[in-house]
């Protein structure tokens, strides 16, 4: 491998930007041409590709969002599209690819390595935590400790109005952010997609805390068309519960900007010197994640199935801290 493109895609994370810098310096300290892929798998397909030289990536390392856009694409859905943009990988003389997204990213890279055998590797990025093989994702933190600047405020007015509030947080169809964001926040529950076939969520923790000696409550609710989202829980408390007076707020794309934590920028600065050790190696067609703070390699079809496990052990923690 002589040189290497680097593109972001799909939904953006605090963190990518550090990423970024560390795969582009590690690159070219391990003595690799670096091209930067504008605006994801689309800038491939459409040649938006330009050389990436050490101080294209300095400054960014502190920066939220993605110096390279970021876009879903569509052409790179079908066949002419990925064969497009293996043309302009070879016309650039790019021998491997890293991805830095999240699932539907991955499943991309995946396609493509298969059909015309490119090295791709793959760095979590997306601040659902919805990869499978990683402890955590690049963005994850930092959108949980924003998530928790806003409950920490919104629980001043909860308070002082005795109101029940539901907060929506993102998370796709993943709770990660609403259980360790109902954690960290002192939230008195979380309405998590993972769990919504097994228990009625919101009768459990009416009878659980809300009725027994509480006057204001936060309750996180998981984006998810599996959990109805916070208006739906909003509705049915004000048609089943009316003596409560109840509010809501969905955090929205707030989510996903800000400047990453120290733990997103180290996590995401290990992966990309990762994804070069990887290359170098002759890894391909593998998610680069951090487990039990070591670097494994995941294989992308184990990475993006997509049942990574939410932990017993914090839902409990959440139930008992919430009396
Ligand atoms: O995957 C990241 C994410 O922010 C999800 O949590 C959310 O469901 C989705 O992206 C929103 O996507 P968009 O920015 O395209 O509205």
């Amino acid at each position: 491998i002589k040189s290497i493109g680097i593109l972001t895609s799909g939904g953006d994370a605090p963190g990518m930007n550090a990423a970024i810098r560390a795969v582009t310096r590690s690159a070219i300290y391990n003595g690799l041409k670096v091209y930067g892929i504008y605006r994801g798998y689309k800038g491939l397909v459409t040649d938006e590709i330009q050389e990436f030289k050490s101080q294209n990536v300095s400054n960014i390392i502190q920066m939220g969002g993605t110096i390279l856009k970021t876009a879903r694409c569509k052409e790179f859905t079908t066949p002419e599209g990925r064969a497009q943009a293996y043309e302009n990988m070879k016309k650039h003389e790019i021998d491997a690819l890293v991805i830095i997204g999240g699932d539907g990213s991955l499943t991309g890279a995946r396609i493509f390595a298969q059909e015309f055998d490119v090295p791709c590797i793959g760095l979590p990025g997306t601040i659902d935590n919805d990869l499978y093989g990683t402890d955590t994702t690049i963005g994850y933190d930092t959108a949980l400790n924003t998530i928790l600047d806003a409950v920490d405020k919104i629980r001043d007015t909860a308070t002082s109005h005795e109101r029940l509030f539901f907060v929506e947080v993102m998370g796709r169809d993943a709770g990660f952010l609403a259980l360790n964001g109902a954690i960290a926040a002192g939230a008195e529950a979380a309405i998590i997609p993972e769990f919504s076939t097994e228990v009625d969520q919101l009768e459990e923790f009416i009878e659980h805390g809300f009725r027994k000696s509480k006057s204001s409550s936060i309750v996180l609710v998981a984006e998810s068309e599996l959990t109805g989202g916070a208006m739906h829980y909003a509705e049915r408390v004000k048609n089943e519960y009316p003596q409560y007076d109840v509010r809501v707020t969905i955090l929205g794309h707030l989510q996903r900007g800000g400047r990453p934590t120290a733990h997103d920028r180290i996590i995401a600065s290990r992966m990309g010197v990762a994804s070069i050790q990887a290359l170098l190696e002759g890894q391909r067609n593998v998610m680069i994640g951090i487990d039990d703070d070591k670097i494994v390699y995941v294989p992308f079809a184990k990475a993006i199935k997509n049942d990574k496990p939410i932990d017993r052990e914090l839902v409990n923690v959440l139930h008992e801290l919430s009396i």
